[in-house]
């Protein structure tokens, strides 16, 4: 075993999410991930997953963990990371009939989250589906003064950071032609929200 960069968070969240994905994901073969980070849940959920093929990618410097989890996790489904950054990222050519992400959309500016649903909404297939995991607000409200206490912390650290309101991704979503479908309350009070892609594609 290689000495890899650990997350503790994703270790303790994989087994919630990973009963969403298993449903949300089961008619899917090609999932794209956008913000892998250690590639923790990549590798935890190709593992179980096995009809899937689990692309993963991130920001150049978080490649070396990722490669690394790949190495020593034995799953012959989870492919090595591409250089993606929403921000820019282009994939002409590809499709996906899944995309998966945790805990990006209140690290990245909502502009970014804009270009993460512009990203989703260009390599799903018709009927394909996105999950991302992560804290939300609804109607503007907190579910908890924690995630309350969460988001003043990220904002004081990098105003474009913030936990994001569900009402805003999902306007986001239908101009990418992604329509909301569910949403699963998972520990520790954040949730996977699921955007389909419509048959039509973008409005
Ligand atoms: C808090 S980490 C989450 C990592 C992992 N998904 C998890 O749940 O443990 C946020 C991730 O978002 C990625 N990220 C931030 N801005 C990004 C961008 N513009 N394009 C792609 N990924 C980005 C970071 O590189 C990092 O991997």
């Amino acid at each position: 075993m290689s000495s890899k960069p650990f997350a503790e968070s994703a270790y303790r969240n994989a087994g919630p999410i990973l009963e969403v994905l298993a449903h949300e994901f089961r008619h899917c073969t090609e999932v794209l991930e956008i913000g892998s980070g250690t590639g923790q849940h990549a590798t935890a959920f190709a593992a179980e997953l096995k009809h899937l093929e689990w692309q993963t990618s991130d920001l150049e410097e978080y490649h070396d963990a990722i490669r690394a989890w790949i190495a020593d996790c034995g799953a012959a489904n989870v492919r090595a990371p591409l250089a993606l950054d929403v921000r820019t990222a282009e994939l002409p050519g590809e499709s996906y009939d899944a995309v998966y992400s945790a805990n990006t959309a209140h690290i990245m500016s909502f502009e970014s989250v804009g270009d993460m649903f512009s990203l989703a909404g260009s390599v799903l297939r018709p009927g394909g589906t996105f999950c991302l995991y992560g804290p939300f607000r609804r109607g503007g409200e907190f579910n908890t003064p924690s995630n309350a206490n969460f988001d003043a912390n990220l904002r004081a650290r990098d105003p474009a950071m913030g936990v994001r309101d569900l009402e805003d991704l999902d306007a986001i979503g239908d101009e990418n032609g992604l329509q909301r479908t569910a949403l699963y309350a998972v520990p520790s009070n954040n949730c996977v929200a699921v955007w389909r892609r419509l048959q039509e594609g973008r409005q």
